[in-house]
């Protein structure tokens, strides 16, 4: 006896690469459990509006290499109110739809939390590029939005070396390093400024000034955009270190284009989990992969707890870039 038989998802907050994948999963396997399910269109916003039309197996066709997300999604404040939450929640009755999956980041969580709260059977899946989520290995969409990083720096580094000029590359993360740590690990970037490690910049530029002098022909920075301003970081370093800077914000190229494999394998075993956690009876949990397992979490605890940052991979990464 399953506890639902009709679910719908939607996807909210900064979209990521993968999203369609993780769509395309909820989707294809809640019918073949046999379940109605419903596309909100527009994230908490399309809730509000009761715009949710059923979804076949041929509504997630041809998607899975797709980025981005074709139900679109929204920030929405009214949602940010107990009002708005019972009205999503009643909207949600009114259909008779007893389970909702919310693919989002941290703040979609939060509503996807108070819907739970108001007694609707809620599964979160961790849609953002940031992999600021806590209680999954990775995020959908990190993978994606790293390998661009990694592409555009590699590109970087060719011009860098021949003009013998250093490099300041902006990425995306607001309030989380991981993009600009791990993309920063796999080009070799010399220096990884993130809002997690308090960082000097007078030290950069002299550690900078020593490595042209030992022969390094070009030097690259990678700083998160929550971290500080590329172009402050560029002007400082050409003050201290009187090598010429060059800087590139990569916005939002991070957040398109095909999702790598892993992200699409990471986004179907989410959504085909999400689903038969709810068919189980299971509700108001985070879905994530921890160590290769699929886990869920309360997702009240996911929303209390910040992500830990990898001293350890910040540390091997400065270690192999002398
Ligand atoms: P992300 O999910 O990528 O972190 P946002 O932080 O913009 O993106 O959140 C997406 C949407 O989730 C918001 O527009 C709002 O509708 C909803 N939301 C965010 N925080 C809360 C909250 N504390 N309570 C209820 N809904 C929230
Ligand atoms: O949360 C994902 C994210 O891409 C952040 O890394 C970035 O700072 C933010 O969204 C950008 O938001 P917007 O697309 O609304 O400009």
């Amino acid at each position: 006896m399953s506890a639902v038989k009709s679910i719908a998802v939607l996807t909210s907050g900064g979209d990521s690469q993968g999203m369609n994948a993780a769509l395309r999963a909820v989707v294809r396997s809640g019918l073949f459990h046999g379940l109605d399910v419903y596309g909100v269109q527009r994230g908490y916003q399309g809730l509000l509006n009761d715009d949710l039309r059923p979804m076949d197996l041929r509504s997630v066709g041809d998607i899975i290499q797709r980025g981005g997300t074709i139900l679109q999604t929204a920030r929405c404040k009214e949602f940010m109110t107990l009002e708005g939450q019972q009205r999503g929640a009643e909207v949600l009755r009114a259909r008779g739809i007893d389970g909702l999956v919310v693919i989002g980041g941290d703040g979609s969580y939060q509503g996807a939390n108070k819907l739970s709260k108001l007694g609707i059977k809620t599964m979160g899946l961790p849609g953002t590029i940031d992999n600021d989520i806590p209680f999954t290995d990775v995020t959908i969409g990190f993978d994606t939005a790293v390998s661009i990083v990694v592409d555009a720096i590699n590109k970087i580094r060719d011009t860098m070396s021949s003009h013998e000029r250093s490099s300041i590359v902006e990425v995306m993360g607001r309030h989380c390093g991981d993009i600009a740590l791990y993309a920063g690990l796999a080009s070799g970037a010399e220096t990884i400024l993130v809002p997690e490690v308090t960082f000097d910049l007078n030290e950069v530029a002299e550690r900078m000034k020593t490595n042209f002098a030992n022969g390094k022909r070009h030097s690259i920075i990678v700083v998160a955009e929550g971290a500080a301003k590329g172009d402050d970081v560029s002007q400082k370093i050409t003050e201290i270190s009187g090598i010429e800077a060059r800087v590139t914000v990569l916005g939002h190229i991070q957040r398109g284009g095909t999702p790598t494999a892993a992200d699409r394998i990471l986004a179907g075993r989410l959504g085909d989990f999400a689903v038969r956690q709810l068919l189980e009876g299971n509700s108001g949990k985070a879905c994530g992969v921890v160590n290769g397992e699929l886990t869920t979490t309360d997702i009240e605890l996911v929303t209390s707890t910040k992500k830990a940052f990898d001293m350890d991979m910040y540390d091997l990464a400065l270690r192999l870039s002398q």
